[in-house]
């Protein structure tokens, strides 16, 4: 198990099609959930909720994906409509990050956003803290509403990652991180 400052310092996303299996088990996904539902939500409104896809469930969901590119691709070629019937079948696991954030009398709708954001980046950092890889995506399918009612989603509410775990089938070659100097400032009266 890595320490956990250097997990932190050194995760890195890797491509789905890199994540191979086994993937995570039953209560190792309970271990993944728990982790991914303890993240600050201001007003207790638990604005976020998750769907997991699994062995032959990802392509089931893959059906909908490509029932919804063939419509507004006709003419796309089959190698192109299998590949996205497999968009969620990359990965061993991959969890969805539904935000139901919506308007509340107190709390900021911005803020129950933010929530599933934290919910989203625990699941990846508890992936790789359990010894998997994991990468948070979206693609075009996150926003097409046809796809989501199949899914499952209510209209109020959206994805905010499709959470691809797994394990890396090769260590990752790191990317340039911006520099602390320009993105943090320390506050001085003016
Ligand atoms: C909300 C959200 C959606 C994302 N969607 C995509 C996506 O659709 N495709 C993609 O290649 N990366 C996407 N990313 C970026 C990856 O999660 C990841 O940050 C990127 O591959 C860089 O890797 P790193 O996490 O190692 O820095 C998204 C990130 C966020 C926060």
């Amino acid at each position: 198990m890595p320490d956990a400052l250097d997990l932190l310092k050194t995760r890195r996303s890797i491509k789905p099609i890199e994540l191979a299996g086994p993937g995570p088990s039953a209560p190792e996904i309970d271990t993944l959930l728990t982790v991914a539902s303890r993240v600050p939500d201001h007003g207790k409104l638990t604005p976020w909720r998750f769907i997991i896809f699994e062995g032959e469930a990802r392509l089931a969901a893959g059906d909908a994906i490509v029932a919804a590119f063939r419509s507004k691709y006709p003419d796309a070629k089959p190698e192109q409509a299998e590949a996205e019937r497999k968009r969620l079948a990359r990965a061993p696991l991959v969890i969805a990050v539904v935000s139901r954030a919506g308007p509340h009398v107190k709390i900021p709708e911005w803020e129950q956003v933010l929530s599933a954001g934290a919910a989203a980046m625990s699941l990846v950092l508890a992936a790789h803290a359990m010894g998997y890889a994991a990468n948070w995506i979206t693609e075009w399918y996150a926003y097409d509403r046809g796809v989501l009612a199949a899914l499952g989603l209510a209209d109020n509410e959206r994805i905010a990652g499709f959470v691809h775990i797994g394990r890396p089938v090769q260590p990752p070659e790191d990317r340039p991180r911006p520099p602390l100097n320009e993105i943090a400032t320390r506050f001085a009266r003016h």
